[in-house]
């Protein structure tokens, strides 16, 4: 048996646009996916997820089939959910080169489904490692992140960036540009996070923007600006400069508005952020509801947050220094 676990992430700037080539900035934050996996004699994949969503659901599902537990959690959540297991097991098999191994595969997560903190990606570059490991293989971590990513990509029909996979994998603040991932220096920022209980769909919000960017000119110049304006992130980042990091973000929030990919109540929820005295708070991820960071390090955001109608949960996050962690050898 072994047991893998991955951080889930924040984008503190550059979420969509990094699908399109531009610099993000994605920091890894301690709430964890954890993957336990057991090769099993046949070729089989018995996957069992608890805790998938922070609902406390648990569903035994045999990875061989097409039934779906009975839960109250949306078909095309739970969906995504297997899709992104199978294919990491897929990467696995191929990795071992065994394409027969099977698994027994449990997974606990702390990261709410679909919500803009990474959880398909923390979950898939835990399974990948458990499931090599498993086998007896290690791989390195650059292997491990462009494992992951490939799994991302196929799940996510060709259309996904390197960044939440290289995050999950590596730990920390990291800066990808296409192909070009780096782990960043960052200061340990005072990040709350607020949750409106919900989920948005990637695949569909990034497909939406691909579509709005190829009909309209002011799109695709929107895209180009958020890159430029993750340059300016990091200039800021680097001289550890709250305010002009807060103004940023409340820009950049701005700007995926215009993209199409925000909601009522994650609007809502960065408003009640900012009313609070947060120094900026955008949404993270793909969007269209889940998840807001903000940045305040008194408590009167998480107060503002939790007397939010919106808002289900508001919790601070702290930066997750250790990428992909091998639970059994610790
Ligand atoms: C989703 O967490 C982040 C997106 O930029 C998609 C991606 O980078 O693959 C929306």
């Amino acid at each position: 048996m072994t047991v893998s676990s991955a951080p889930g992430k924040v984008y503190l700037f550059g979420e969509h646009a990094v699908v399109y080539g531009e610099p993000a900035i994605p920091i890894a934050i301690e709430r964890r996916a954890t993957v336990t996996v057991t090769p099993r004699d046949d070729d089989r994949i018995r996957l069992r997820a608890e805790d998938l969503s922070l609902n406390g659901i648990t569903i035994e599902y045999d990875g061989t089939s097409d039934a779906r537990p009975n839960v109250a959690v949306p078909r095309r959540l739970l969906d995504a959910a297997f899709g992104y297991v199978n294919e990491a097991i897929e990467q696995a098999r191929d990795a071992l080169d065994r394409s027969a191994a099977g698994f027994d595969v449990a997974i606990e997560s702390e990261l709410p489904l679909g919500a803009g903190l990474g959880s398909s990606a923390a979950v898939v570059v835990a399974a990948i490692d458990a499931a090599t490991r498993a086998h007896g293989v290690d791989l390195d971590r650059t292997e491990l992140a462009e494992r992951a990513y490939q799994t991302e990509r196929t799940v996510q029909d060709g259309e996904a960036s390197r960044a939440d996979t290289f995050c999950s994998t590596m730990g920390g603040a990291v800066r990808v540009e296409g192909t070009d991932c780096q782990r960043i220096g960052a200061p340990d920022l005072p990040i709350v996070i607020g949750w409106d209980g919900g989920a948005g769909e990637t695949g569909e919000l990034v497909a939406g923007v691909r579509k709005r960017r190829e009909q309209y000119g002011c799109i695709a110049e929107t895209v180009g600006t958020i890159g430029n304006l993750v340059r300016e992130g990091e200039t800021a980042l680097a001289a550890d400069d709250w305010e002009e990091l807060g103004t940023l973000m409340d820009t950049n929030h701005g700007l995926l508005s215009a993209l199409g990919v925000s909601s009522p109540s994650l609007d809502e929820m960065v408003w009640a952020a900012r009313d609070a005295g947060a120094a900026g708070a955008k949404l993270t991820g793909a969007g269209g509801g889940g998840c807001i960071l903000a940045l305040d390090d008194s408590d009167r955001t998480v107060t503002g947050l939790s007397t939010t109608p919106v808002c289900a949960e508001a919790f601070r996050a702290d930066l997750a220094e250790t990428g992909v962690r091998r639970e059994d050898e610790a």
